[in-house]
């Protein structure tokens, strides 16, 4: 297919190239044609490797009602926690014993953990695991706060954009959330230095082929460090609980697609995509992924990390499955590893 041919010679897609690619998603041949050339240029600029990210859900409250989420303000029934600072430093070090050097805390926008108390934390755990990188993914703050995070030590931060269409972002999220307000974190986020990931969940209700194309072009745009992408899971307690959940298919697509818009990026094969499929975060990696973020959260509060139905925690994607993770990635004809795995540059 021309586009394809274009695609993996130029590394661009304009958004009606993008759309006509789409549009041929289902076709098996060009699919598996763009996973080859995906999982070649993966294997060009990171070889075998495939990264572990320790990941910490330190808090499910959160001020925000996003239709789609299981922890959004409006769910009386999610039951919520929050994890103390000694809990979480104690999450880094079972992580850092485990040989993790790179720790992912991510929670719901949840104000008890204010700018000075995140930036406290921050210097804490910085102080402690100086090798260690650390990633913040606790949403939408002023760019004041960005920066202060920033100084004290954080050096990545995961923030997804959800989707790049107007109406359809609206359709996601209450009128006191702003597409606008998102692309401004991120950009803010990038011009303090941040390595950044953005990222949307493939299938949520009301997307069409376009809202894809824009999430393409936008990427494209942004050119993001890291990108996060995983079919969405209707949630029983949401808007959204009837709703047909994302196609594994069409998220692999697009995970070889983003690879070959941005070969050196960092790909997790997210464990969305894990729960959708028992052999997702293998088929991730098949498809040009090339991260794999364990869970590194206290056991007793994994249920309730709750954001989409029978979300995977206690196999292969936890700390405690480690091993066997490292035996499936390595099944899969890849290598697991610990290290910090920075971005490489554009
Ligand atoms: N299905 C899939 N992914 C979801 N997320 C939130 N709710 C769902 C859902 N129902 C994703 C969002 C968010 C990330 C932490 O989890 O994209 O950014």
């Amino acid at each position: 297919m021309d586009i394809a041919d274009k695609l993996a010679r130029t590394h661009l897609l304009t958004k009606t190239e993008a759309m006509e690619l789409l549009e041929h998603a289902e076709d098996r041949e060009l699919a598996k044609r763009l996973a080859q050339d995906a999982v070649e240029l993966r294997k060009k600029y990171y070889g075998d490797k495939v990264f572990t990210r320790g990941l910490i859900e330190f808090t499910n409250y959160c001020k925000n009602d996003c239709y789609y989420c299981g922890i959004r303000r409006g769910n009386l029934h999610a039951k919520r926690y929050r994890l103390t600072r000694d809990e979480i430093l104690e999450c880094c070090e079972n992580g850092y014993e485990l040989g993790f050097r790179t720790f992912v805390l991510q929670g719901g926008e949840d104000p008890f953990y204010t700018d000075e108390r995140m930036e406290e934390l921050v210097r804490e755990i910085k102080g402690k695991y100086p090798d260690c990188a650390l990633t913040l993914s606790i949403g939408e703050r002023s760019r004041e706060a960005y920066g202060r995070f920033r100084k004290a030590g954080a050096d990545r931060y995961l923030l997804r954009h959800e989707t790049a269409d107007e109406e359809h972002y609206r359709k996601l999220h209450p009128k006191e959330m702003s597409l606008a307000v998102r692309k401004q974190c991120l950009n803010d986020l990038k011009e303090l230095g941040y390595q950044v990931g953005a990222g949307f969940m493939v299938g949520s209700p009301g997307q069409t082929l376009e809202c894809l194309a824009e999430d393409l072009v936008f990427l494209q745009e942004l050119r993001p460090e890291m990108v996060g992408i995983g079919p969405f899971v209707p949630h029983h307690e949401s808007r959204f609980a009837g709703e047909p959940a994302g196609s594994v298919e069409l998220t692999l697509f697009l995970l070889s697609v983003i690879r070959i818009l941005l070969p050196k990026v960092l790909l997790p094969a997210t464990t969305a995509l894990g729960t959708m499929d028992p052999m997702g975060r293998e088929k991730g990696l098949e498809a040009g992924a090339n991260v794999v973020m364990p869970n590194l959260s206290p056991v007793k509060n994994r249920k309730q990390y709750d954001l989409y139905d029978n979300k995977i925690s206690t196999g292969e994607e936890s700390a405690e499955g480690l091993e066997r993770l490292k035996k499936s990635v390595a099944l899969a004809g890849y290598r697991l590893v610990c290290e910090r795995g920075d971005f490489i540059g554009q």
